[in-house]
């Protein structure tokens, strides 16, 4: 079986001052998060796409759902959690909850705040993810990256031509994710912000799938503008 978990359980605060989570500001007609879940809607092999968004924003999440996706059958809106890896595992008790999983289930995480996903690059997540057991979605590193482990003076260079920015989506065999997750520290855990690094530091081979410029994170408002030029291309 195949699962997709859209992340909206956070509220935004890097946007600044806006009055609602930044997945519920409009882009153009329909509201970000309504974007991204078109994005998989249209794709056909999700036994189920569970959306997470905070428990005061469920209701809401719901009514947008209805008026805005045609067929939205197979798409379910639970209560995410504190932490982004908090809502992931929301979203795998739910699939536990109500479906009987299989080593070789997968589950693609999506940020509800990335609406220029391409339909490639959902077929190949989920193809990586079966053939691999965990994929990640990443474009070449255009800058170079500097390491400094003191925030003063550099430590280190990598050579960036093996140097790679992490987009989403992240997808992975569920019990897998699940069983390394639970063999983690509670003070691992709140420094894991990257759910690929629960594979990568437990030696778990992370595949890379070809991500697209364009395929953006709205985190700050410049991102806003930019996602409206982006729309006002297309
Ligand atoms: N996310 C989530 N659950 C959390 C935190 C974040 O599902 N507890 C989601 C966000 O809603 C977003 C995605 O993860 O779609 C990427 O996170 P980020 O851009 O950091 O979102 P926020 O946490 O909302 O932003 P900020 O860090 O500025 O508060």
């Amino acid at each position: 079986m195949i699962f997709a978990a859209i992340l909206a359980g956070g509220i935004g605060t890097r946007m600044g001052n806006v009055e609602k989570p930044k997945q519920f500001l409009f882009l153009g007609s329909k509201p970000i998060i309504i974007h991204t879940i078109e994005k998989f809607c249209l794709n056909n092999d999700f036994n189920e796409i569970i959306v997470l968004c905070p428990k005061q924003w469920v209701n809401h999440t719901e009514d947008l759902i209805s008026k805005y996706i045609n067929d939205s059958h197979n798409v379910k809106v639970i209560e995410g959690g504190n932490l982004r890896n908090d809502t992931i595992m929301n979203a795998i008790s739910y699939i536990e909850d109500n479906y009987q999983l299989n080593e070789k289930d997968i589950i693609v995480t999506h940020d509800s705040v990335r609406p220029f996903i391409t339909h490639r690059i959902i077929e190949e997540n989920i193809k990586y993810a079966i053939d691999y057991g965990a994929c990640d979605t990443v474009i070449p590193s255009s800058d170079t990256i500097v390491e400094s482990k003191d925030g003063k003076f550099i430590s280190s260079v990598p050579n960036r031509k093996n140097m790679y920015q992490g987009q989403t989506p992240q997808s992975f065999r569920i019990l897998k994710l699940k069983e390394l997750y639970h063999e983690m520290s509670d003070e691992e855990k709140e420094l894991l912000t990257d759910a690929s690094k629960i594979f990568s530091s437990n030696n778990e081979q992370v595949f890379l799938v070809e991500g697209e410029v364009s395929n953006i994170k709205i985190t700050y408002p410049h991102d806003f503008r930019v996602a409206n030029s982006i729309l006002k291309e297309r």
